[in-house]
């Protein structure tokens, strides 16, 4: 059972150190590889000097949006009400699978980052809500629990400390929006997974109505490290010039490209290093055409565009983009981008729990007008239509779902028009010559070829 994509000497494994050593799977593995030591020192030290070993750190939140993981903590206070942490673990955004690999290697250190986590926002419960198709992370984790139970690690007593930490595993049944952290919470209170308006923020009135906090598998897994390791350790690694992203992140990589798989770096790596030289640019001597850097939901870049950003969040911002999941979707020369980006416009027309006239609506329209073009039945009009509903669909919804939807196809058409341009053309019969061709890079060209 071995893992299967090799690593790169330029990678930095600290998350995914022991992914496809089933050793690390169990405790007696785990605590042989330094486990369970994190949970230990912070056991022993004020929950507010836990906040503050994260918040030092830099650690930012790794679901999606970058929201720094200590001063989200910072916000629960002892208020003698009951808190709550809840793990994300439904990881459903198209191109990205990170989590469910943390959760079926090391699921040990999952159940560490997540009591570290509780013993600093002062909660004596957490969940660990799982992606219902997840069978292998599910089996994983909730074994690691038992025997964490059976250790007294977890219980009325945690690690003899006296601390009450009970952790529940909790199986979602697939609906991407139940990854919303709202959704999640309605979810695990038995109701349907709908998004709620916020305010209230969960740090006020989360799950059950109580201080919640929410954190995603990646970040509660690199907050144990951080603790066991110390803030310094994790802010050195990053670019050295920009102290806003710090540590390491996994980046799932998939589509038209010659190595797939789960990566490590510090965040900071040249995107051009990574795609041809870890990743081995598109297979079978293609040129990549455009690259989606961190799940379905951010602005597209063309491959020209990828060839001067950094991997982490200012990086992604000052490329136009977002490093969001780390879920890298790459398209070759040979891709049809009209067709890819309404085959993601289906995903979230089928995937909006319909609260929202914007999203229910913009959703479907937008994927219809796609399809029609990808059938050779639409119209020039059809693409301003497209940006006039994105506009509309955009920062104007209960939640992101929405603007998730719309961003994708704003940027695909902004940046390949001439393709859907040449569908319409072909379908009136006229001779189209497109504008602005972007020629993609060859390994070569980027000057890393692997
Ligand atoms: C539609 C939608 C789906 C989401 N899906 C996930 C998900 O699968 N996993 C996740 O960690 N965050 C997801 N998020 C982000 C969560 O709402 C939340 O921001 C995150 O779990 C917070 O954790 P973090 O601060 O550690 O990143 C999603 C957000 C939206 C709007
Ligand atoms: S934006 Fe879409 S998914 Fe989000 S709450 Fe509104 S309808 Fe539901």
């Amino acid at each position: 059972m071995g893992y299967p994509h090799p690593r790169h000497p330029r990678e930095t494994p600290v998350l995914s150190e022991h992914f496809g050593d089933p050793a690390a799977r169990t405790l007696a593995g785990w605590k042989a590889r330094g486990g369970y030591q994190a949970l230990e020192q912070a056991l022993a030290m004020d929950p507010v000097a836990v906040q503050n070993v994260v918040k030092d750190s830099g650690l930012r939140g790794r679901g999606g949006a970058g929201f720094p993981a200590g001063i989200k903590w910072s916000f629960m206070k002892p208020d003698g009400k009951p808190h709550y942490l809840c793990c994300n673990g439904d990881e459903s955004e198209p191109g990205t699978f990170k989590d469910r690999e943390i959760m079926r290697w090391t699921p040990h250190a999952l159940v560490e980052g997540v009591a570290t986590a509780m013993h600093a926002i002062y909660a004596e419960t957490g969940y660990i809500y799982i992606r219902g198709e997840f069978t292998e992370p599910l089996e994983a984790v909730t074994a690691a629990v038992r025997e964490a139970y059976a250790a007294g690690i977890l219980g009325a007593n945690a690690m003899g400390t006296g601390r009450r930490l009970d952790i529940h595993v909790h199986k979602g049944a697939g609906a991407y929006i139940c990854g919303e952290e709202t959704a999640l919470m309605n979810s695990l209170e038995g109701k349907r997974g709908n998004p709620r308006i916020k305010p209230p923020f969960p740090a006020v009135a989360g799950l059950f109505g109580k201080p919640t906090t929410i954190n995603n598998v990646e970040t509660l897994t690199a907050a144990a490290h951080v603790v066991r390791r110390g803030a310094e350790w994790y802010k050195a690694m990053g670019r050295p010039d920009n102290p806003k992203s710090t540590g390491t992140k996994l980046f799932s990589v998939c589509g038209n490209v010659a190595r797939p798989g789960n990566y490590e770096v510090t965040l900071g790596f040249p995107f051009k290093d990574f795609l041809w030289e870890l990743c081995g640019g598109a297979p079978d001597g293609r040129r990549i055409k455009a690259v989606i850097p961190g799940g379905s939901s951010v602005p597209i870049l063309t491959a020209e565009e990828c060839e001067a950003v950094f991997m982490d969040y200012e990086g992604m911002a000052a490329a136009g983009t977002l490093l969001g999941s780390g879920g890298v979707i790459v398209f070759d020369d040979t891709a049809d981008m009209p067709r890819q980006i309404a085959r993601l416009a289906r995903f979230y027309a089928h995937e909006s729990c319909a609260q929202c006239s914007q999203c229910r609506e913009g959703t479907a329209w937008t994927t219809r007008i796609l399809e029609r073009i990808c059938r050779g039945e639409g119209s020039f009009e059809d693409l301003d239509t497209l940006l006039e509903i994105g506009e509309q669909m955009s920062g104007k919804t209960i939640c992101v779902l929405s603007d998730s939807c719309a961003t994708p196809v704003a940027s695909g058409l902004r940046k390949f028009r001439h393709e859907f341009e040449a569908k319409i053309g072909k379908k009136q019969g006229k001779a189209f010559v497109p504008s602005a061709y972007p020629t993609g890079l060859t390994p070569a060209a980027a000057g890393s070829a692997p």
